[in-house]
């Protein structure tokens, strides 16, 4: 695709808006896998930042689609550490292939003996060349700072990994049929982006904003509180909402927005207690759920609910519920005259440690 913004006023916005082309090819694109990896029963997972939080989410896929042992490591803290190493496979996710960080861990791991393979969206890059095998997350270049399109390329190249790794069966055929209807209802999040624009009009003024969410929700919440404070510079703090009784239910005032990230899986009830614990203490709170959700809310005193179609299987609602959250970092940045595509202070890729 070319590399201009187009008709967008920023690179983030297209590139947003490239997501569900890119779902809808990479989605059905097989996927070869090393048999190295194939089999291993335990796979580490390394990243930095929003590729940290992709790697997140395959945590979850891989334990519970692949049965895999997985350990996820931040990779900006995890050398120092010096760990012990049992046999497996190292995965770095990286969009650049170039941060020092995640390199510096592959690195260790394969002195270590590890088997390394390069989830990488830039091909020939530092990682590319030093990894045993490199994994193409094919997003197409990513201008804007912030990532977005490369994100959900690396959730879905986890999603297709642990699909591979995963025994035949029903439940591997119905998540592959709900990640052909997928690309449809990331499409429809844009036709409500008025929504998510009125969300963000509220957000505006905010000096902090609370993200929750639970299960695979959570590494959700944290890159949706990440997406917040690179783009609009409000500080955005993810919990998992099973946390919020251990200390951050104490900052919930009223003036400091809270966004829930409670889709209909198996932690809704939970998630929706938490909600009503927020509203009984006069916090503001705005829910990113699906159409199952959104019914069982109804009554609910929460502030607004965005409402994203109901997909197939629980695997594929980070999808939709990280594309809600971009489009309202989105909006409270453009709102704020917020430099979009080139944040205060931040680089697209971090070559130092
Ligand atoms: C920088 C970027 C982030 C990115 C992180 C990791 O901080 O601003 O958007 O998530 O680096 O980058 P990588 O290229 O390794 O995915």
């Amino acid at each position: 695709e070319s590399l201009g913004r187009g008709e967008f006023h920023h690179y983030m916005l297209k590139e947003m808006y490239e997501q569900p082309e890119i779902v809808l090819k990479e989605g059905t694109r097989p996927i070869v896998i090393p048999e190295a990896l194939k089999d291993s029963s335990h796979i580490t997972l390394v990243g930095c930042g929003s590729a940290f939080y992709a790697a997140w989410c395959g945590k979850y896929y891989l334990e519970q689609l692949a049965q895999r042992i997985v350990t996820l490591e931040l990779a900006s803290e995890f050398h120092y550490r010096n760990p012990m190493v049992q046999p497996g496979v190292t995965i770095a996710v990286s969009q650049s292939g170039e941060t020092a960080d995640t390199l510096k861990a592959i690195q260790y791991m394969e002195q270590k003996g590890q088997y390394t393979i390069g989830m990488v969206n830039m091909p020939y890059s530092s990682i590319s060349r030093y990894v045993q095998y490199e994994l193409l997350t094919r997003a197409g270049p990513e201008i804007g700072v912030a990532s977005t399109k490369a994100f959900t390329a690396q959730l879905l190249c986890l999603l297709k990994i642990s699909l591979t790794l995963m025994k035949e069966g029903e439940k591997k055929q119905h998540v592959l049929k709900g990640l052909q209807q997928l690309p449809m209802d990331m499409q429809k999040i844009f036709f409500k982006a008025s929504q998510l624009q009125d969300i963000a009009q509220h957000l505006v003024h905010a000096k902090g904003i609370i993200y929750l969410g639970r299960g695979i929700s959570y590494p959700i919440a944290l890159e949706g509180a990440l997406k917040i404070s690179e783009l609009s510079y409000i500080h955005g703090q993810g919990f998992a909402a099973g946390e919020l009784k251990h200390g951050p239910l104490a900052l919930i005032d009223g003036l400091t927005p809270v966004v829930v990230v409670a889709p209909m899986d198996q932690f809704f009830e939970k998630t929706v207690s938490n909600i009503y614990e927020v509203c009984a203490r006069e916090g503001k709170v705005f829910v990113i759920t699906d159409e199952a959700g959104a019914t069982q809310l109804a009554g609910v005193p929460v502030q607004d609910i965005f409402v994203y179609p109901s997909p197939k299987a629980w695997e594929l609602h980070p999808f939709l519920s990280v594309l809600s959250l971009q489009l309202i970092a989105y909006y409270t940045a453009l709102h704020k005259g917020c430099s979009i595509d080139q944040p205060r202070n931040l680089a697209k890729s971090v070559t130092v440690e």
